[in-house]
C-alpha cells in the first residue's frame, strides 16, 4: 500500500511532539555527541536550524561548534523569492525575528548571508526519514527548492564547486521502512539520530 504523505507527516509530527522534555533533552546531547564524531575536522562552517514542533534540538550541537570555532548559520525565509531559503550568520549575538511561521530567525542582515556552497556542512529537520536517506519535510519543499541547485554538484572534494554534505537530523521514532518520494526530493548523504548514523 502506498501510505499518503499527508498521512505519514501527521503521524510522525505526533511522534515526536509526544516525547517529553527530558526525552528531548536525552536526544539533544546524545546527537551532539553522535555529530562530533562524524563531522570532519576540516569542517568551518555548518547550517543548524531552532527546534520547533518537537524536532530534536541543535542548541548543545550548536553550542559545541561555536567552542570548537565552527561558524554557523540558520535558514532564513528568502525576502523576495518566497519559498526559497537563505542562510545567515548566527552567533550568541545575532539579532534574532520571528519569520511568518513564528520562528525565530536571525533578522535579515546582507551583511552576514552565507552562500550555500559555503557551507561544509547543512543540518536539516526533517518529519520523516529511510534508511535509503530520503527525506520527508514538512511539506513547503523549502529545502527541496533551496538545494535544487546542487543537483549539478558533486561531492567530490578535487572539485572546487563542492557542494555541503547534506545531513538529516532526527528523532529515532521518525523512521520508517519506505517513503514515499517524488522527483523534486533532494536525497541526503547521511542521517544521524541520538543512536544511528546511516549512510547512504
Ligand atoms: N525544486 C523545486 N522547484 C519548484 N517546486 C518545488 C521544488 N521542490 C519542491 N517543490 C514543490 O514544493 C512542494 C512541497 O514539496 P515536498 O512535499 O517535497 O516538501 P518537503 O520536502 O516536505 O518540504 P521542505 O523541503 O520544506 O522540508 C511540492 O508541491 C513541490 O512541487
Ligand atoms: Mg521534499
Amino acid at each position: 500500500m502506498h501510505i499518503n504523505r499527508q498521512t505519514l507527516r501527521k503521524a510522525l509530527r505526533q511522534a515526536r511532539r509526544a516525547l517529553c522534555s527530558s526525552e528531548q533533552q536525552h536526544a539533544a546531547a546524545a546527537l551532539q555527541q553522535q555529530l562530533s564524531h562524524f563531522l570532519p575536522a576540516s569542517t568551518k562552517q555548518l547550517a543548524g536550524y531552532l527546534a520547533s514542533d518537537g524536532e530534536i534540538d541543535l542548541s548543545p550541537t550548536l553550542s559545541w561548534c561555536h567552542s570548537k570555532g565552527i561558524a554557523t548559520s540558520l535558514p532564513v525565509i528568502h525576502p523576495f523569492s518566497g519559498k526559497h531559503l537563505l542562510f545567515q550568520q548566527f552567533d550568541c549575538n545575532t539579532v534574532m525575528t520571528k519569520n511568518k511561521f513564528g520562528i525565530e530567525e536571525p533578522a535579515l542582515n546582507s551583511t552576514k548571508i552565507v552562500e550555500l556552497l559555503s557551507h561544509d556542512c547543512l543540518l536539516m529537520p526533517l518529519v520523516g526519514f529511510d534508511a535509503q536517506g530520503n527525506r520527508l519535510g514538512m511539506g513547503g519543499g523549502f529545502y527541496d527548492r533551496t538545494l535544487a541547485p546542487l543537483k549539478n554538484v558533486s561531492m567530490n572534494t578535487t572539485n572546487s564547486a563542492r557542494r555541503p554534505l547534506l545531513i538529516g537530523v532526527a528523532h529515532d521514532c521518525q523512521q520508517v521502512d519506505q517513503l514515499p518520494i517524488e522527483a523534486w526530493d533532494i536525497p541526503l548523504d547521511v542521517i544521524i539520530t541520538p543512536t544511528q548514523c546511516i549512510e547512504r
